[in-house]
């Protein structure tokens, strides 16, 4: 891995570290039916991130963890593969994988730089994984251009307002302005009280809607995720509190141009 990539080598070492404690949502979320999205378990029919068919699809998931989303698109007809760049994560998915009879290919890499070839997937997702975790500006345009004229990307991450409500120790969200909007850029939370470790990105809107046209994408959709009114979970990162009043979460479905 070369020295300007110090962002990735953080990112694997921090979720090699933390893959342990993601075991029993992984084997929760492979066993479901219909997905849920996210930290509040948004019901699909809120944020459909998988097209309903993908008969005979070539779908990539890039950042896959536990690999439930990947177990899913095969489910729905996908031919899937799967790249992440924790081995620790990848055991999890590849263990679940087979014990689904999923026909999933993983792949340990680097979901900025995939080595896939150019235009060979109709569809390819993103739920935390390279969604938060990898550079925008990089991430993007190589899902772009493993995508086929005519695909869709859609990705779910942190809403920008949760990352500026998030005192710098990475403690929960309150209600003040934490950090500048303006070159949010890149978050490190090597130092936070909770879960410390990790690389984050995100962008401004401005930034994002920027971004996609620069590279090409169009934006077909976009939601902002909030947590239910019945919703009382109390993360340490955020309170459902927070998250009924603001958005902790947005989810992009963007197509390649035809
Ligand atoms: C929160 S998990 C996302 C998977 C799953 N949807 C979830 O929410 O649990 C984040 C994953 O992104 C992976 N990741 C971080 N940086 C990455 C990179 N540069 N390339 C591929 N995967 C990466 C991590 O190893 C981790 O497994």
């Amino acid at each position: 891995m070369s020295a300007e990539k110090e962002h990735v080598a953080i990112n694997k070492a921090h979720w090699d570290g933390m893959a342990d404690h993601w075991v029993a949502l992984g084997e929760r979320l492979w066993a479901l039916e219909v997905p849920e999205w996210g930290i509040w378990h948004t019901p699909d029919r809120r944020a459909p991130l998988l097209p309903t068919d993908m008969t005979g699809m070539d779908a990539v998931e890039l950042g896959c963890g536990t690999g439930y989303v990947a177990g899913w698109m095969a489910r729905r007809g996908a031919k899937v593969t799967a790249i992440d760049v924790s081995p620790r994560q990848l055991e999890t998915a590849k263990r679940l994988a087979l014990q689904y009879d999923a026909p999933v290919t993983f792949i340990e890499g680097d979901a900025e730089i995939t080595g896939l070839p150019d235009a060979a997937f109709d569809f390819a997702v993103s739920e935390y994984g390279a969604a938060i975790w990898c550079d925008p500006a990089v991430w993007l345009r190589e899902a772009y251009r493993i995508l086929r004229p005519g695909g869709r990307l859609s990705f779910l991450g942190t809403h920008p307002l949760m990352i500026l409500a998030t005192p710098q120790n990475g403690a929960a969200c309150d209600f003040g302005l934490h950090r500048p909007y303006r070159d949010m850029g890149r978050i490190d939370w090597s130092d936070a009280e909770v879960e410390p470790g990790g690389m984050e990105f995100n962008l401004s809107f401005e930034g994002w809607i920027t971004l996609f046209a620069d590279i090409g994408f169009q934006v077909t959709g976009y939601r902002e995720l909030y947590a239910s009114k019945t919703n009382t979970t109390e993360l340490e990162h955020v309170t459902a509190d927070w998250a009924r009043r603001y958005p902790t979460e947005h989810v992009w479905w963007l197509q390649k141009s035809p």
